[in-house]
């Protein structure tokens, strides 16, 4: 199939907005988990979570416009500056999915999806305590890409928890032996339970 830009503007919708989330491949599947000044826990799933650099430890992630719809992840993490990343695994799929549905902002996904959250050393932001990588952030700075009006939202990893049998001793964490999701799409999870590492790559001698 070929698809030109005006024909990608003429899609139906719901086929588009299918298509335009599925076409660059696999997303990683993390629920943000956060409270507001009020006391009121938050959590949310997001598939933008990008890796932004190891020295400083940055983490962005990307918000949809907050002009229609209010985001509460977004006012939370601008009234609090903390917040969690959590995995999202195949036994708690279903629950983390339906976090995304839009409840008021008094209600909590925590309590709607019993997703039992988690205090740890008095983080000021709620971890989600079945997932086996829970990290810990603080807010840098947001991006506003004028184009579409999202957000790159940046933070600094300043806290990490991570089951111990997962990770290896050079620091890689083996995400197939939790079933750790990945996403594509909207709604199509996946559970890889392989994984070929290929080793740092150096130019060859030609
Ligand atoms: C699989 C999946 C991935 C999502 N990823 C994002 C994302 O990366 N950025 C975003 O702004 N919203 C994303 N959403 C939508 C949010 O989960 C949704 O807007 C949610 O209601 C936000 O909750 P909040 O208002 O409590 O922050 C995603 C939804 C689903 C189902």
């Amino acid at each position: 199939m070929h698809f030109d830009e005006e024909q990608i503007e003429n899609l139906n919708k719901i086929y588009r907005i299918n298509l335009i989330n599925s076409c660059s491949g696999y997303k990683a599947a993390n629920l943000i988990g956060t409270v507001s000044d009020k006391g009121d826990k938050n959590l949310a799933i997001f598939s933008s979570i990008v890796h932004l650099g190891s020295n400083p430890p940055l983490l962005g992630f990307f918000l949809r416009p907050t002009e229609i719809v209010p985001r509460h992840t977004y006012l939370n993490i601008k009234e609090n500056s903390y917040y969690t990343i959590n995995s999202v695994q195949e036994k708690f799929a279903d629950k983390a999915h339906h976090t995304s549905a839009k409840y008021d902002r008094n209600i909590s996904e925590f309590n709607v999806t019993e997703i039992e959250s988690e205090n740890i050393n008095n983080f000021p932001a709620p971890f989600v305590k079945a997932s086996s990588i829970k990290i810990g952030m603080k807010f840098v700075e947001e991006i506003k890409i004028n184009y579409n009006k999202s957000r790159l939202i940046v933070g600094k990893i300043v806290q990490l928890n991570i089951d111990e049998n997962l990770l290896t001793e050079d620091g890689f964490i083996n995400l197939n032996d939790a079933k750790i999701a990945t996403i594509s799409g909207c709604d199509g999870y996946s559970f890889p339970d392989e994984n070929i590492r290929k080793g740092y790559q150096k130019p060859k001698n030609i």
